[in-house]
């Protein structure tokens, strides 16, 4: 939230402004600033917060600047009431307070940006492009739904294919590790292509929401993540999920996570949101694979709770397979079927020298109580060319080689599982176990 990204063209469009502040010389200022620039344009100033939400209904700007401390109503409440009545409309905070709990409630109320007074020229003219440039897409979103008739037509140019294709598995698989770099990132992002197939719908989420590096691994950019769906949850609806999913260039669908770390917060506010997200449109897809990271709580609680699989990723050190089984005593406890987890050990040695410090898979296996289902070797190299690339390791062509060998036969493993007759119908029946797998392991009692 600190720094503007690097500002975008916006190729000929005029940027419509909004200032909401109640000092005039403040205003006037900011007008002037904008003066200077050819492709922004003030269109109204108010003086209250009131006045603000008024006039940004009848305006309906791409930006409104907003000032936090105002008489009548303050900023925040004008900006709550103004992303809910004029959701077109992006909305950068502007005040002397750039503490953690206003840049925190800003964003919460949908602020899209904050900016701390007293702000450079540069600072205000790359904010104002790159959050308009950020927001675009959503608003135009959001004037194709509001034009009614529009919204069909919209709909067929997003997903051409999807037509009324709401009777899909919506298998959920998440991968997870406890043990931070144990390749949950390759594996997610292998499975969820591996299990793209003739007649399939895969979508890969990136719900590793403070570090998540899905975007990082495919050189994926998103203007919409998945803080855009959290916003909405109560009232989500499978145009705006469309919209903000992107496609990689494999035909992968990716639900992008959030774009700084920042933003982490808005989706945990409610730690059922992601869960809820995925439950609302599983029937549209066959597999729903999740990334996520290492951190447990009470989001990641409410994911195991609803997924039909979860893979759980170690490594063949102590500390791995450790905290690997502890996980899995938290799951006996929470009452989850032994099924319900599938062992992947990765980054397994293959040079002789490194093979000795590693534990032998037998031993993994007694000690976990479960079979290690996959073994993925380590291959620095090929991990790496990837990821430089935004490639996946199994879309090279040679499926004979090792890792893109093992990567693979999870995909067919998983495949198996799912929608193989027996398993496919349980696994879809399975209620979840818990409301919030949290209510156990963070002591709360609901
Ligand atoms: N089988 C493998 N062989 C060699 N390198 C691997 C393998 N799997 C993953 N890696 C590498 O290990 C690093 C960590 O992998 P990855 O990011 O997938 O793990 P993660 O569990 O998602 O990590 P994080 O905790 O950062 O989310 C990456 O550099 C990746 O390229
Ligand atoms: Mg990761």
């Amino acid at each position: 939230m600190n720094k503007p990204s690097t500002p975008q063209s916006t190729d000929g469009e005029i940027i419509t402004i909004l200032l909401v502040d109640d000092i005039p010389e403040a205003r006037e200022n900011i007008k002037k600033m904008i003066a200077f620039e050819p492709d922004m344009k003030v269109v109204g100033s108010a003086g209250t917060g009131r006045e603000g939400v008024a006039m940004a209904k009848e305006l309906k700007p791409n930006i409104i600047i907003m000032d936090i401390n105002m008489p009548d109503m303050d900023g925040i409440q004008a900006t709550a009431l103004i992303t809910q009545a004029v959701p077109t409309t992006a909305v950068i905070m502007m005040s002397v307070q750039s503490d953690q709990d206003y840049l925190q409630r800003a964003m919460l109320v949908g602020a899209r940006f904050f900016l701390s007074k007293p702000v450079s020229m540069d600072d205000l003219y790359n904010t104002i492009r790159s959050v308009y440039a950020q927001h675009k897409q959503l608003a135009e979103q959001y004037r194709t739904m509001a034009s009614g008739a529009g919204a069909a037509a919209a709909k067929a140019a997003v997903t051409p294919s999807s037509g009324s294709d709401n009777n899909r598995a919506g298998h959920i698989i998440v991968v997870y590790s406890p043990q931070g770099g144990a390749g949950c990132t390759t594996i997610a992002t292998n499975l969820a292509s591996g299990l793209m197939r003739e007649g399939i719908r895969a979508l890969l989420v990136d719900a590793d929401l403070q570090f998540g590096d899905v975007g990082v691994f495919l050189n994926l950019q998103a203007q919409s993540t998945i803080v855009d769906l959290a916003r909405s949850v109560s009232d989500l609806d499978t145009e705006l999920f469309d919209n903000i999913v992107v496609t990689h260039d494999s035909g992968l669908k990716v639900l992008m996570g959030p774009a700084r770390p920042a933003e982490a917060f808005i989706v945990q506010q409610d730690p059922t949101a992601v869960a809820t997200i995925l439950q609302k449109i599983a029937n549209h897809y066959d597999f729903i694979i999740v990334d996520t990271g290492r951190h447990m709580d009470e989001t990641l609680g409410a994911l195991f709770d609803i997924a039909s699989k979860i893979i759980l990723v170690a490594t063949p050190t102590l500390a791995g397979v450790k905290n690997v089984r502890f996980v899995m005593d938290e799951f006996d406890q929470l009452g989850y079927t032994t099924d319900k987890t599938v062992v992947v050990l990765n980054r397994v040695p293959q040079d002789r020298n490194l093979q000795k410090f590693a534990i032998p898979t037998e031993k993994i296996a007694k000690f976990l109580k479960r079979p290690v289902e996959i073994e993925i070797p380590s291959d620095e190299l090929t991990a790496l060319t990837a990821m430089s690339k935004g490639v996946l390791i199994v879309a090279q062509r040679d499926r004979s080689r090792s890792p893109v060998k093992e990567l693979m036969q999870l995909a067919d493993l998983i495949y198996t599982k799912m929608m193989g007759s027996d398993t496919a119908t349980e696994a879809k029946q399975q209620e979840p176990t818990r409301s919030i797998f949290g209510s156990k392991l963070f002591g709360r009692t609901n």
